[in-house]
Order: structure tokens, then sequence, then C-alpha cells
């Protein structure tokens, strides 16, 4: 009666791969209806001699069941994990993939370094509107509406009074109608004009700077903008030369000596041994007069810069569209 019991437990045991199947297993031989259980529980028919060999026989084989059954288990469990182990194995002597970081645009490491120079010498920094009133963009600058100096910047019109602002100095009269002097700050941001070549693009930086008070003299403009060339470029020759821009009176344009032949003339400088880097003057005062300051009161010089083109020149790039191509083989040398 135990034999062919235990046999085909035994049997069924040796058929078993997964705990799910162990589980059933355990529930047909010793579970609530299982098939030793009912054994058991129908003992009390028997005869007292009977029940007493029948019992100690069944529960040998239950004890022997329930043992098998749990070192079955545990032979199952260590089966699975060595099979996840095998299949999630990662090999760490792999050689890893290879990531860049970003990094800073040029034009934007240019525009910090700038931001930083001025901010050391006491100027804030102010912002304006890109798309900007024709008042604030020519009028409030001293630039009437049928004054030829419009043509010196090619405007996208939004419409008949708005316009893509093609400076910066625009910043300049809203600050002053704001605030009184003495001011100083720059005011870095992006201009647009109807441009390109090798050397303009129809988007491009500026940084406008504004110092005005009382005694702000053309010496301080020569100072404070010398300084700052070196500052940017090292130990190199600096020149001023007359020009004209309506909303300043005198009016300079600055030059540093050529960084890529050191003077000496080459393609860059057109031969020259010079470059053009900033536009600057005294403020003209009726500029003053739209900016609503009391007349005679106050002097100051303002001065414009176009940040790609330094970065051209800080770097070595001879094409300014290469900036917003954003090949990202240029972009990494950075
Ligand atoms: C001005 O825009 C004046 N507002 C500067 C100024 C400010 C003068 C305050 C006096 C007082 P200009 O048009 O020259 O000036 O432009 C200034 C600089 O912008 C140029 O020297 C050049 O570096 C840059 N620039 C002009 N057009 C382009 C363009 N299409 N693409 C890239 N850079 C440009
Ligand atoms: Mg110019």
């Amino acid at each position: 009666m135990q034999d062919p019991l235990k046999q085909s437990f035994l049997k069924d045991i040796n058929d078993i791969s997964s705990i799910q199947e162990l589980v059933n297993l355990k529930a047909k031989y010793i579970g609530k209806k299982g098939i030793i259980t009912e054994k058991i529980k129908n003992l009390g028919r028997l005869t007292p001699e009977e029940r007493r060999s029948q019992g100690k026989i069944l529960n040998e084989l239950k004890g022997f069941i329930e043992e098998t059954i749990k070192n079955k288990e545990e032979e199952l469990k260590q089966k699975e994990i060595s099979e996840i182990l095998k299949k999630e194995f990662i090999d760490i002597t792999l050689p890893g993939k290879d990531f860049y970081f970003g990094g800073s645009h040029p034009v934007n490491k240019t525009l910090l370094e700038i931001i930083d120079i001025f901010r050391e010498l006491g100027f804030t920094v102010e912002e304006g509107p890109e798309v900007e009133l024709d008042y604030y963009n020519f009028e409030a600058l001293n630039i009437p509406k049928d004054h030829p100096a419009r043509d010196m910047q090619d405007t996208f019109y939004v419409s008949e009074d708005v316009v893509l602002r093609t400076h910066t100095s625009p910043v300049q009269v809203r600050v002053m109608e704001n605030k009184k002097p003495p001011l100083r700050f720059i005011s870095p941001g992006k201009v647009y004009r109807c441009d390109s070549d090798v050397s303009h693009t129809p988007m491009f930086h500026q940084v406008e700077g504004l110092m005005v008070d009382e005694d702000v003299s053309f010496s301080h403009l020569k100072g404070v903008l010398v300084y700052f060339l070196r500052r940017l470029f090292g130990d190199i020759p600096v020149r001023f030369r007359p020009s004209f821009f309506p909303f300043t009176e005198p009016s300079t344009e600055i030059d540093i000596g050529c960084i890529i032949c050191g003077g000496n003339g080459c393609r860059v400088c057109k031969g020259t041994g010079w470059l053009e880097v900033l536009g600057a003057g005294m403020v003209h005062p009726n500029v003053f007069k739209f900016a609503g300051y009391p007349e005679g009161r106050y002097t100051g010089f303002a001065f414009g810069m176009g940040v790609e083109r330094l970065t051209m020149l800080k770097y070595g790039i001879d094409d300014i569209r290469l900036f917003f191509e954003n090949d990202i083989r240029f972009l990494r040398q950075f």
C-alpha cells in the first residue's frame, strides 16, 4: 500500500521542472484534499490495530514527501537564479561607449567674456526688445524717416512703424527714458539686417554700451574701450578713426592691429594691417533731447560692437556663416 503511492510520487516529482508544477504536486499529495490527507482522514474507519500501523506508514510517507518537496524547491530556485545570472551577465571588461559633453557656442563664449570685462568696470546689463518700434530704432537716435543714414542698415520691416531692430542702440533711449544719470551699462542681444555674405548674416549679435554723467568726456571713451580691447585681445595696437553715426558727435570707428598678420597686411585685413572692431562716439545732444534729459546738463559716450566679428578675430574663423550652420565638427573645436 505504501510502495505504489511512494513510487507514483517519486515519478511525479522527477518530471517537474518549475516551481508552479511543484506547488500543484504538493496539493495533489498533501494539500487539503490531497491523496495522503484523505487517507489520514479515513484512518478512523479502520480497526484500532490497522489504524496504528497504517497511521505510522502514512505519517512517515507524509514526512518523506514534505522533505522531498522542500529539497526540490531549493533545487529549482537555485536553477532559476543561475539562469537569470547567465542571461543578465554584464561583461564589465568591454570598452564603454564614447559620449560628448555639450559646450558653449563660440559666439556665446565671447559674449560672456565681454560681459565679464564690463561688469568689472562697473557696467550693468540691460535688455531691449528685438521687435522694435521704428521710433526707437531710428527716430529717437536722430535718424528721421528721410535720412540717408537709413540706407546704412538694410532693415526688415514688420509694419510701417515696427522693425526688427537693426542694432542694439535703441536700448540707449529706452533706458534713458526710465533712468537718470549716472548711467553705465551694456546691452547685448540679437539684431537683424537684410544682409548675407562671408562676413554678414541676417541675424547677428551686438553689444551696445552707454556711459552718461555730468562730466563724461572723450578720454573716458578712449580709456574704457582701449582697456576693453586689450583685455579681450591682449597687448595689441589700437587706433581711432573719424567716422559718422547720426546718434553720436563726434563719432569714431576703432581698429585693432590685425591679429592674423601682426599688422603686415593680409587677406583678412585687406592688406591694411588694421581691423575695424567698434563703432563709438559722444552721445548726440538730440538723443538726450529724445530721452527727455535737460538740455546741456549731461554728456556721455556710446559704443557698439559685432560679437560674431570679434569671435572670428579671436579664433581665426574666416566665414561668419559657420557660426549658424551648427555643424557639430565645427562647434566641438571650442
Ligand atoms: C552700428 O550698428 C551702431 N549702432 C554702432 C554704434 C553704437 C556706434 C553706439 C556708435 C555708438 P554698424 O552698422 O557699423 O554700427 O555695426 C556695428 C558692427 O556690427 C559692425 O562693426 C560689424 O562688426 C557688425 N555687423 C554689421 N552688420 C553685420 C552683419 N550683417 N553680420 C554680422 N555682423 C555685422
Ligand atoms: Mg560699421
